[in-house]
């Protein structure tokens, strides 16, 4: 059932702690003459981190874009927590789940708070939050936003740059704020595109450590990562799917992944054997 409320919250925390169960049945896309995914199946069960690898053009950004909306699949279907789930970009929320897109997205005009209270919205515009701070009500849902925000603030490191707008920001700084963004409304089930992106080394060890705490943290959440960090996802993964031109060749733990022949002659047999 859609919550029609403007913040997520789960119904109960036993429910929430355990996130929510995604599951991806023969997904087919076509553009055209060519196959993008062809009877892709997976789980992202309750509280695990699902990573999705595989070489360029296997399909990754296409099977992140069905999940997220973005890309209806000619055929298949998606279930969460055993109900059709017909994905709407702007509605993923209701359904407890939120998505962070390859690009940073955050609003210039705001602040790293008001953009992470931002997250909180089914907009993608940023009046909501404008408007959040302008009125003085103080209503609950609008406090809570606020010490829910300034909770993440303190969790992910950001206190020093609550007040400044993202052009200020190193990168990684960015990063985390679109995290942070990303998880205000206590999501039951996070989508990350490429998280690493952009990062150097040091920024992506802290990205692990704080993916990895993702499942137990606050009222808990399932993870989907489609990520190139095949070494990131090694780290992080409790189970990895691996697409080759649109096709799992390879579903298991990261040590059956890493070991599994198909996967290390598809895919940069060097890095993933490393
Ligand atoms: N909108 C589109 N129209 C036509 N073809 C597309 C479209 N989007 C993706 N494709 C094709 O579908 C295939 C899968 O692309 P996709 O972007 O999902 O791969 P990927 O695994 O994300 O690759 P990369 O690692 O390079 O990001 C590729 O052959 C790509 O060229
Ligand atoms: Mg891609």
């Amino acid at each position: 059932m859609n919550v029609e409320t403007p913040v997520t919250r789960p119904t109960s925390r036993d429910d929430a702690r355990s996130g929510a169960h995604l599951v991806v049945d023969g997904v087919a896309v076509r553009f055209g003459g060519l196959t993008a995914l062809d009877s892709v199946s997976f789980e992202v069960p309750p509280g695990q981190v699902v990573g999705v690898i595989g070489p360029n053009g296997a399909g990754k950004t296409t099977l992140f874009n069905v999940v997220c909306g973005f890309t209806r699949p000619q055929a298949g279907r998606l279930l969460l927590d055993g109900s059709p789930l017909r994905p709407v970009p702007h509605q993923l929320t209701r359904r407890g789940i939120s998505r962070s897109l390859q690009g940073l997205g955050l609003f210039p005009g705001l602040s790293v708070l008001e953009n992470i209270v931002a997250g909180a919205t089914h907009s993608t515009r940023a009046g909501f939050a404008s408007h959040l701070f302008a009125l003085p009500r103080g209503d609950r849902d609008e406090r809570e936003l606020r010490e829910r925000a300034e909770a993440l603030i303190d969790d992910l490191g950001l206190g020093a740059h609550a007040g400044a707008h993202p052009s200020t920001l190193p990168y990684a700084v960015s990063k985390r704020v679109a995290l942070a963004r990303t998880l205000i409304s206590e999501p039951r089930l996070v989508l990350l595109d490429e998280p690493a992106g952009g990062l150097g080394h040091d920024d992506i060890l802290e990205l692990g450590r704080l993916i990895t705490s993702l499942p137990s943290r606050g009222s808990g959440c399932s993870v989907m990562l489609v990520e190139h960090h095949v070494d990131l996802v090694m780290e992080v993964c409790d189970r990895i799917v691996v697409l080759d031109f649109g096709k799992v060749i390879a579903h298991g733990t990261p040590a059956e992944v890493r070991n599994d022949p198909a996967v290390a002659e598809a895919y940069l047999g060097a890095e993933v054997a490393s």
